[in-house]
Order: C-alpha cells, then sequence, then structure tokens
C-alpha cells in the first residue's frame, strides 16, 4: 500500500558560510526573494502539494525562522486598527495551524544526513517530502507536487533532478542511470561530489526529494562521507536495490539562494513574475545591459 505523502522536513541548521556576512547573525533561510523569506517559499511549495505537518530542524541563531511562523498579536492588531486588510490577510494566509510545525534542534551541523536523522522521532514509518529552502524554483507546477505525483506513481523514493556541466560535478550529488523515459530516470548509484572525470552521468539532485522512511536506518550509521559529513547521498545510495528509487526531471528553473549569484537571479526572475514590478524591473535591466 502507498502511504499518503503528509510530512516535510525542512533542514535550516547549515553555517550559510557562502553568504557571510549577511548570515553571521540570521538564517540564510530568512532572506527574502522580493518580500517573502525563503522558508516561506518552502513551507508554501510543500503545502501545495498536500503536506500537513512540518518540521524545522534548526540550529544556533534560527530563532527569526521560528517566530516567522508564529501568531504575532501586537502586528495583526495594529494592521487591523489601521485597516490593512490585505496585508493582515497575507499574514493569516501563511500561518500553519496549530501543532502542525515542530523544530528539531541539530546541536552541531555534521552535514545534511545527519540534519535529517536529527528528525527521525518526527518521520516514524511515514514517506516525507525533504524541501532545502535556499534552492528555490520557479515553476508552472510546484516541484513538490510533480514529485509527490511520481511517488504515487512508483511507489518509491523520487528525487528532483536536473543536469549540470560535466566539469561541475564535483558540486553536486550525482546519479548513476538505469532506465530512462526522459522524464524519469531509474537511479542505479549516487555518488556525492564525483570528480568530472569520475561522475556516472552528469543528472545532479537538487533540494527536493520524497523518501521511503527506511533511509534513517542507513544514516544511522553516521557514516562520514564528502567534506568529512554525514551524507544525505550516502543514506540514499544504500537504499537503491532495495526500494524503488528514481530521479525526476521536473518541470522549472531552479535558483540556488545559498550562492551570491544565484540569489542575485532569483530577485530578478521572481520579480518579473509580479504584475505591479514587472515592467519597472525590465525597465532598470535595461539600464545595465552590457553594450558593445
Ligand atoms: P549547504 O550545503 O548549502 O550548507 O546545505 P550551508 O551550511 O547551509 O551553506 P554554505 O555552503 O556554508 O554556504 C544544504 C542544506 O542543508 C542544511 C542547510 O541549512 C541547507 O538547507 N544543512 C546542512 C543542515 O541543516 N545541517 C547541516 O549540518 C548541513
Amino acid at each position: 500500500m502507498i502511504k499518503k505523502l503528509r510530512k516535510a522536513v525542512l533542514p535550516v541548521a547549515g553555517l550559510g558560510t557562502r553568504f557571510l556576512p549577511a548570515t553571521k547573525a540570521m538564517a540564510k533561510e530568512m532572506l527574502p526573494v522580493v518580500d517573502k523569506p525563503l522558508i516561506q517559499y518552502a513551507i508554501d511549495e510543500a503545502r501545495a502539494a498536500g503536506i500537513e505537518q512540518f518540521c524545522m530542524i534548526t540550529g544556533r541563531g534560527k530563532m527569526a525562522l521560528v517566530e516567522h511562523f508564529d501568531v504575532a498579536y501586537e502586528l495583526e492588531a495594529t494592521l487591523k486598527l489601521r485597516g490593512k486588510e490585505t496585508e493582515l490577510a497575507m499574514l493569516k494566509d501563511a500561518q500553519l495551524s496549530p501543532g502542525d510545525i515542530v523544530t528539531v534542534r541539530q546541536q552541531v551541523p555534521l552535514g545534511l544526513g545527519h540534519a535529517i536523522w536529527c528528525a527521525r522521532a518526527f518521520i516514524g514509518d511515514d514517506p516525507f517530502a525533504i524541501l532545502l529552502p535556499d534552492d528555490l524554483i520557479l515553476s508552472q507546477e510546484p516541484c513538490t507536487k510533480q514529485l509527490a505525483e511520481a511517488y504515487y506513481q512508483t511507489g518509491g523514493s523520487v528525487v528532483a533532478v536536473t543536469e549540470v556541466p560535466q566539469d561541475q560535478t564535483n558540486k553536486y550529488g550525482i546519479l548513476e542511470i538505469g532506465a530512462d523515459d526522459g522524464r524519469l530516470v531509474e537511479v542505479t548509484g549516487l555518488v556525492e561530489k564525483p570528480r568530472p572525470e569520475d561522475a556516472p552521468s552528469n543528472l545532479s539532485v537538487i533540494g527536493r526529494y520524497v523518501l521511503l522512511p527506511d533511509v534513517i536506518e542507513h544514516l544511522a550509521r553516521m557514516e562520514r562521507g564528502a567534506g568529512n559529513e554525514v551524507q544525505l547521498t550516502d543514506g540514499m545510495a544504500r537504499m537503491i536495490g532495495h526500494t524503488p528509487f528514481h530521479g525526476l526531471r521536473y518541470e522549472g528553473q531552479r535558483f540556488d539562494c545559498g550562492d551570491k549569484v544565484g540569489f542575485l537571479e532569483a530577485q530578478i526572475a521572481f520579480a518579473l513574475q509580479r504584475p505591479e514590478m514587472a515592467r519597472h524591473v525590465r525597465n532598470f535591466l535595461r539600464k545595465y545591459q552590457e553594450t558593445d
């Protein structure tokens, strides 16, 4: 029986060193793209896929992330008093039902695999989605919804994948692939950050996953991988051959918002989606166009 996908884990305990000094006292997941913090894009995307329960893996200096999903009584009262109904509705819309969001502390950032293992009590025996909020995806259909559909179709784990330049495989988790129908790819192996000459393909995992709970027992071995971190890729690799495992070439454009240039590009792309600002943005962009 294929269980309904109801849970999502959002790891936000990384140090965000690529975004210093912005991330010295503030989580990178609170950085806004246009006017919404990255974490809220991730939660909204998961909700659009039917997910109801959320677990944020946090660390030191991440309290703003928790506050963001709390009720802001004073602010709401003031908005009401001033008749700012649109803003009030926006806040209410983002609010989750009491008990639907929990946080778990990853005391030491030992890697993404370790972060996910910290959510083991929340995950229990259920399938779950993982969204890395610093990967932001612009798409017709929310990426997690696309993955959820593929999960219901295959009954196994599904990860979102994209092609990366062959000389950059050492930055990503890379797939070894079997049968491929152009959209769904059977995964026969996974390697974290292989050198280009060792990479089994140029298909890379991005920060969206739907996994079966079995991954937890593999992560529990706490084996250190690339960068001496407990890698989620290594835990997932151990599942292959036991339960179905696929990559999904999702529809959409992904922005790496943990990277400064990727973050800037996301600002532009998302601003261009907003009718009230698209024309202004296009106009000012013209000023910066290279001229030969
Ligand atoms: P990154 O590889 O982007 O690491 O983590 P980072 O620490 O956030 O950023 P840089 O590379 O130092 O700039 C990918 C995701 O995994 C989470 C991060 O919060 C991010 O969402 N993560 C990573 C954890 O929650 N715990 C960890 O130990 C490592």
